[in-house]
């Protein structure tokens, strides 16, 4: 029986989702991005060469199965055909991945709408990506935006082009003043990337539909960012633009919810953030710093240092029930190997009353304070461990500790960025 498989981030994203996500592809018939666009950076490591995407599937790199970018994705063409420059000696993108005709388009002005916004916010900055998603999101949720289809009759893409780009030098020069950029050069510049890569636009829901007639075939959604970076659900306004949520699985590629088999949830063994906003079990000390290095905590979009603490029950209580999480995978447990102890924030104090799951409101989920149980470090290598078994006993309990305070089950344990170094306890396409 083959499984369709949504795979989201129950954080604040980087959760190693990417990794998870090649590791499954290869036995199934599609991959599908559905929300987002470039500010991701999923990084795949096999055989030790390292490889980053931003907006393209992480099913990319097997022979087998197409790739999809979803209507939900936000497109930038400059950054899509950068990409497929970046792989063109590993792979032919243009047999293997499909976009949707309604993907809107995030044109140079929303880049410097999203820049001149957070420079406007000072203090209070979200730390966005700069990458323009915000901006993209606000127009076609406006009903403005320019979308894909548009691209394929030059008058009317001329057209919309002129009428939002207007608008956005127009703010640009009067509200922000930011400088202006040419609309001219816009439109010649999306005519012509639209030009090189038409072959590959497509209605993607009417390809996911008939890969998913065949009951043989099994499809992946590739989430991207975070539970917590949700637009409705996350730490509002510290979040990104879209839902991120596994309902956006089904909105943002034209499949049905009921299509969906099985949602993955990707968790580290610690928590990090990128950007500003709250973020209760943040550490500010040396242990912090060490998870940091050994984690090697860069953001893989921007180069920016994450921020890290430990793992937060009451966030990931949050992320299981918006998703309907179904089974875990945690990543990166070898990076805590060196620590003594280990904690787990297992609920949150509020002004003295004791709260199980984050709470929704921005405001009292910045008061939180967390509520720590330690555990005994195990002190020995997890690293590329591959079977359950050979795992410390110590790291064992801290998972089912993990998985007691959650009432989820843990399917998967990434213990490398190798695709290989994974501990698989249940076969997800196959289940
Ligand atoms: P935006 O998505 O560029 O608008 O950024 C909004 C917030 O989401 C910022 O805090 C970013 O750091 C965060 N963000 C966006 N994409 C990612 C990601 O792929 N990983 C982690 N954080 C992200």
């Amino acid at each position: 029986m083959a499984n369709n498989i949504v795979v989201i981030g129950t954080q604040w994203g980087d959760e190693g989702k990417g990794k998870i996500v090649d590791l499954l592809a290869s036995r199934c018939a599609a991959v599908a991005r559905f929300q987002g666009g470039h500010n991701a950076g999923h990084t795949l490591v096999l055989n030790g060469k390292k490889t980053v995407l931003h907006l393209i599937p992480s099913g990319i790199l097997h022979e087998t199965g197409m790739c999809y970018i979803g209507n939900g994705v936000v497109l930038s063409l400059e950054a899509l055909e950068k990409e497929i420059e970046e792989l063109a000696d590993v792979v032919d993108v243009f047999s293997k991945l499909r976009i949707s005709n309604t993907c809107a388009l995030i044109l140079p002005t929303h880049i410097a709408l999203d820049n001149a916004r957070e420079i406007q916010r000072g203090a209070k900055a979200i730390g966005t990506t700069g990458r323009g998603i915000g901006p993209a999101y606000e127009d076609k949720i406006a009903r403005r935006a320019v979308k894909l289809s548009d691209c394929a009759n030059s008058k009317i893409l001329k057209e919309k082009i002129t009428q939002l780009a207007d608008y956005h030098n127009f703010l640009l020069e009067n509200y922000y003043q930011q400088p202006t950029l040419s609309v001219e050069k816009i439109y010649q510049e999306v005519q012509d990337s639209y030009n090189r890569i038409k072959e590959i636009v497509t209605d993607v829901s009417v390809s996911l539909a008939n890969i998913n007639s065949n009951p043989d075939n099994s499809i992946l959604f590739e989430g991207a960012q975070g539970a917590m970076l949700d637009i409705d659900h996350g730490t509002y306004p510290y979040v990104t633009s879209s839902n991120t949520a596994a309902a956006s699985a089904a909105t943002g590629t034209g499949l049905g919810p009921k299509d969906i088999d099985h949602v993955l949830g990707i968790a580290k063994a610690y928590t990090t953030r990128v950007g500003s906003g709250p973020f209760p079990t943040e550490l500010f000390d040396d242990i912090g710093q060490k998870i940091a290095t050994i984690g090697n905590e860069i953001g893989a979009s921007t180069g920016r240092a994450r921020r890290c603490g430990w793992f937060d029950v009451p966030v990931m209580r949050r992320a299981i029930m918006n998703s309907s999480v179904d089974s875990l995978c945690i990543t990166k447990l070898d990076v805590l190997d060196t620590l003594q102890e280990v904690k787990i924030c297992v609920a949150y104090d509020l002004h003295g009353t004791r709260l199980d799951i984050a709470p929704n409101n921005p405001d009292d989920f910045a008061r939180c304070q967390p509520i720590y149980e330690i555990y005994e470090g195990w002190l020995s290598t997890t690293a590329s461990v591959r079977e359950y078994d050979e795992l410390p006993e110590k790291a064992r309990d801290y998972l089912l500790a993990i998985e007691e305070l959650l009432g989820v089950k843990i399917d998967m344990i990434s213990t490398s960025p190798d695709r290989n170094d994974t501990i698989i306890l249940k076969d997800l396409i196959t289940e």
